[in-house]
């Protein structure tokens, strides 16, 4: 097999190393280009270029394969809890029962936020929406949290990643109950990580609150769906932002703002408001799958397409599957699922979206579950943003260990050449 690959340009010819992944992918490794050639390379989107090597996912776009750490999503979702993925993402390997309680242990210990957070949370109108007060909380948290800023060991890595695996679903919670104008709830450590999650968000000061396994359930596979995604929007953003050494808070701060962008994790809340819209226009799907094809109109199916798989996403098959089996467990009809079910059908016999290779992802059921759980709209960009919270630390640890550089672009500049006043 070739290991490199040649390039002629100005009479010369130079040899470009192929750098080679464990599952066979190819790269051509360009460090060397621009000393030997003057030349940049141009990739708007990043479409064609890898911006590190990573052992923590690998996605097949084609075979629409998707692992943590070598094991398949459908085996994780199936037998694993969120925090054993976590753990998995973050230090590699699926953690011992001695592992797993030490991480839980930690994590308790911490499962508080200081109360000066509630004067901060007190200052949001309840119009705000919840991506923007977790992006600020978490960043405030930097202030409560001085340690977790300037971080070289191994051991304060691990400080910081705890301080923040206990406190952002506390944030999570509390951006929902402020804008529902609810009491705030602290966290119960008797439960597990979700059960915990969902008694936050939940639990009434006037009623006695008792978690539903199959709620939990539901929860815990959705979280595990989300934790991580190779290097998709906002890990890469993560990853640049942590690359100056901002700290991982700061980090995560700026990845939540990624996330909440309608093409990429806010995809869920708008998949949810586009099906209410073709209900309340009559349900009729064909209309608006006209307006997705029309070059003219910005209107696009949300919770269709990816950039990476070009088959199914394998985490929309699952939670498809979930979808139909909380929603008869619960006893719920939700005419938006059968919406969804026409669309997906319409969409896979028509050539515009098979020529593309447009397939349902992540986004296009997830909220269906996330309505049948009780949780709002505008909560369900939050919910993925918990569910990657372990990937994205997971990438961080990885770019800070491997001593990766600042991450800084080149340009093409094609604005005025030089003038005088
Ligand atoms: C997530 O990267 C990740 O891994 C992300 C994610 C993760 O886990 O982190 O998987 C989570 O973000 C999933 C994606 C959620 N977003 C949406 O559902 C929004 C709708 N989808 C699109 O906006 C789009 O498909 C993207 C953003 C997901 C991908 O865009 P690309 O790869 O840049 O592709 P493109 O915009 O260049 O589209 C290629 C063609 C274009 O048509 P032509 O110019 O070739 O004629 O496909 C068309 C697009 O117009 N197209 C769509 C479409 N998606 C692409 N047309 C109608 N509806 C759509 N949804």
């Amino acid at each position: 097999m070739e290991d490199h690959v040649k390039l002629q340009y100005n009479g010369k010819t130079i040899e470009l190393p192929l750098v080679e992944g464990s599952q066979q992918e190819k790269a051509i490794d360009i460090q060397k280009l621009r000393a030997s050639t003057g030349l940049i390379t141009l990739d708007p989107g990043f479409k064609n270029t890898g911006s590190c090597k990573s052992g923590i996912t690998y996605l097949d776009g084609e075979q629409g394969i998707l692992r943590y750490r070598g094991y398949n999503i459908e085996d994780l979702a199936a037998n694993a809890s969120f925090l054993e993925v976590a753990y998995l993402l973050i230090f590699g390997e699926l953690p011992t029962p001695a592992q797993l309680t030490k991480l839980q242990e930690d994590i308790n210990r911490e499962s508080l936020v200081d109360e000066d957070i509630k004067i901060i949370l007190k200052s949001f109108p309840k119009t705000a929406h919840p991506m923007g007060v977790l992006s600020s909380l978490t960043s405030a948290l930097i202030s409560f949290n001085p340690s977790t800023v300037d971080v070289e060991s191994e051991e304060d890595m691990y400080n910081a990643i705890v301080l923040l695996l206990a406190k952002f679903p506390i944030l999570c919670a509390w951006a929902h109950r402020k804008i529902k104008g609810l009491p705030l709830n602290y966290a119960n450590t008797s439960l597990t990580y979700t059960d915990n999650f969902g008694h936050m968000l939940f639990k009434l000061p006037h009623q006695e609150y008792h978690s539903q396994p199959e709620v939990i359930d539901a929860l815990n596979k959705l979280l595990i769906l989300h934790a991580d995604h190779e290097q998709n929007c906002s890990t890469s953003t993560v990853r640049v932002v942590g690359s100056s050494h901002a700290g991982l808070f700061a980090s995560i701060s700026a990845g939540i703002s990624a996330l909440w962008g309608p093409l990429h994790g806010g995809a869920n809340q708008a998949v949810i408001e586009m099906l209410e819209a073709i209900r309340a226009d009559g349900g009729d799907t064909s209309k608006y799958m006209a307006k997705a094809k029309d070059k003219n109109d910005p209107f696009r199916l949300m919770g269709f397409g990816h950039r990476v798989y070009k088959n199914f996403d394998p985490r929309a098959k699952i939670i498809k599957k979930t979808a139909d089996e909380v929603l008869s467990h619960l006893g719920i009809h939700d005419p938006v699922l059968d919406i969804a079910k026409g669309l997906e059908k319409q969409a896979l016999e028509d050539p515009y979206f098979v020529e593309r290779k447009l397939y349902p992802n992540v986004d296009f059921y997830s909220g269906i579950i996330y309505r049948a759980l009780g949780i709002p709209t505008e909560m369900f960009t939050v919910l993925f943003a918990l569910g990657r919270l372990p990937g994205w630390i997971a990438q961080w640890r990885e770019m800070r260990l491997n001593k990766e550089p600042i991450g800084r672009p080149r340009q093409i500049y094609v604005g005025a050449t030089e003038r005088h006043m």
